[in-house]
């Protein structure tokens, strides 16, 4: 499946992303837990080379458990601290402050060593567009904080959310590209939501989804739609379009309305918790 992006975007988005950040201490960084790897973009690493590094595993409520403590370690052993969320619940939230404590441990040594006191630490939220940000933004802020205003000798119009024991949000999140050079990473992304539906093909996408859940997660389309998995995949889609009614007029089957059906329960949760990709696995020391 070809999945068109729009350079232009990207370009921009990465020009703001290098000014920001020069700003800040610490990034925090979304990554899709059902899609750890496809919903990241490594070329952070390289713009985010000196500062300290977070990894949220958002959406986790969505995400198999096993698999996101799998991811988490993953991440752990390449030298990231990481934390599990779901945004839009709150869960997790609570433990950031003192894992952002720990990441930036060493700027607050060297700030101590230099006579400096209290200075906060400056984050800035990033993550490939739908992973969470403005979610996490608000719902980590919370209500009781305040916007802090323009600073002097910050770029105008930077806002900063203080946040409890010393530590200023940027309050617009660094949007980072896709990466989009492997077909699988864009058919991944498709899945969970994080591609415009409206450039792609769902039916053919739907098919995709049901040979997935077959293999992987055999029995929960069963279990949602009572239907038999087995046949060709476009069998299994016809038999859900007939049991939720899915019919054009003249008593077609209208594939469309079925795919948007799977879509809308696989996306919300209602098929399960599923993790779309595993870490890769560790080769054997020899
Ligand atoms: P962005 O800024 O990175 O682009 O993402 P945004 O916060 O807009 O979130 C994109 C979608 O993901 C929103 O759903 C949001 O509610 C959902 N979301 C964010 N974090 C979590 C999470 O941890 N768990 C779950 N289950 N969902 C999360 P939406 O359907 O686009 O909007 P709405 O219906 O929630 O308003």
């Amino acid at each position: 499946m070809n999945i068109n992006w729009y350079p232009g975007h990207m370009t921009k988005a990465k020009r703001q992303m290098q000014e920001d950040i020069r700003l800040i201490d610490l990034i925090i960084e979304l990554v899709d837990a059902r899609v750890p790897l496809s919903s990241r973009n490594p070329d952070i690493d390289q713009l985010g080379m000196n500062k300290a590094r977070l990894i949220l595993l958002n959406k986790a409520d969505l995400a198999d458990d096993r698999q996101n403590e799998r991811w988490k370690e993953y991440f752990q052993e390449k030298g990231f601290h990481v934390v599990k969320v779901d945004s839009r619940n709150g869960a997790g939230i609570k433990a950031i402050q003192a894992v952002i404590q720990e990441a930036c441990k060493e700027k607050i040594e060297r700030d101590r060593r230099r006579g400096i006191k209290n200075r906060p630490i400056r984050a800035m939220v990033a993550g490939i567009p739908n992973v969470g940000k403005s979610t996490f933004i608000n719902t980590f802020a919370g209500k009781a904080c305040a916007k802090t205003g323009n600073k002097p000798g910050v770029t105008k119009g930077k806002q900063w959310i203080r946040l409890n024991k010393g530590v200023e949000l940027l309050d617009t999140p660094g949007i980072l590209w896709p990466k989009f050079e492997d077909p699988d990473t864009g058919k991944k992304l498709a899945f969970v939501g994080s591609i415009k539906d409206d450039i792609l093909n769902m039916e053919e996408l739907s098919l995709e989804l049901i040979g997935f859940l077959r293999e992987y997660y055999p029995g929960v389309i069963h279990k949602r739609y009572d239907v038999q998995e087995e046949g060709r995949d476009v069998e299994i889609l016809e038999a859900i379009a007939k049991v939720r009614g899915c019919l054009k007029k003249g008593e077609e089957l209208d594939y469309g309305k079925a795919s948007g059906i799977l879509f809308d329960d696989f996306r919300s949760g209602k098929l399960g918790r599923i993790t779309v990709e595993w870490p890769p696995v560790k080769e054997e020391k020899a």
